[in-house]
């Protein structure tokens, strides 16, 4: 998608990340926030942060553990680091970690994308259970023709051979392939994969210094069904 020459072609498929993009891991310690008091934003940046090196370290190490045990140890390991005692809390929160808020604009956008007959995916850490229970109790997984499961490959994104679950399945090019996530990281690893890619920037942070550079920005998905309609740069 470069700034000059021709309008992209309208893309194959648009696939989406889910923790961040889709659903807000701040739900979890929100639902608990009368027994964490202060601590709640602190516990979910952590427990975020922990979650994802966890994922990365994993892959390095050739140890992969799913999903759902990392995000468990790195949530215990935010409760430890935080000095707050587990007890009952624990199980509330990884139980709350399978019922996240969908963002609210989340919805109608991927209604009007599916009124528009482009086939939506998603591509994910996350387990297939984890991500059905999820995409289920927020009224979406009807919107989704797969959910396609970092499981398969058997290693954590942004290993490209799990960018490349999406163009296996789809039977195109990377490039065919608009993708949307909130994780810079994430988008860097599709991008480099050679993805179109949509970084939904929620927090504003800034670019991140890696390899593959977003091709277009949007603070929240109202503005994805805008961004790849057909003459639209996307
Ligand atoms: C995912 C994480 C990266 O859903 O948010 O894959």
């Amino acid at each position: 998608m470069a700034a000059a020459g021709p309008a992209p072609s309208r893309p194959v498929a648009c696939v989406f990340d889910a923790y961040g993009t889709l659903f807000d891991i701040a739900t979890p310690a929100e639902l608990c926030r009368e027994a964490l008091g202060n601590a709640a934003a602190a516990l979910t940046a952590l427990w975020r942060r922990k979650q994802l090196e966890y994922t990365w370290l994993r892959s390095l190490m050739g140890h992969h553990a799913d999903f759902s045990t990392v995000t468990a140890d790195a949530l215990d390991a935010a409760l430890a680091a935080l000095s707050i005692e587990p007890g009952a809390l624990r199980q509330r929160l990884l139980d709350s970690y399978l019922a996240l808020d969908v963002y609210p604009e989340v919805p109608l956008a991927l209604e009007r994308l599916r009124v528009s007959r482009l086939p939506l995916l998603i591509l994910s850490n996350g387990t297939p259970s984890m991500l059905e229970a999820v995409c289920a109790r927020a009224g979406i997984a009807a919107s989704f023709e797969a959910m396609l499961s970092v499981e398969a490959v058997g290693v954590f994104k942004p290993h490209p051979s799990v960018y490349r679950l999406a163009t296996d399945r789809l039977g195109c090019a990377p490039a065919d392939i608009a993708f949307v996530s909130s994780n810079g990281w994430d988008v860097a690893g599709a991008a480099s994969f050679g993805f179109r890619t949509i970084w939904v920037n929620r927090a504003a942070n800034p670019v991140e210094r890696l390899p593959g550079t977003p091709d277009a920005e949007i603070a929240d998905l109202s503005h994805l069904p805008g961004l790849l309609s057909c003459g639209e740069n996307a």
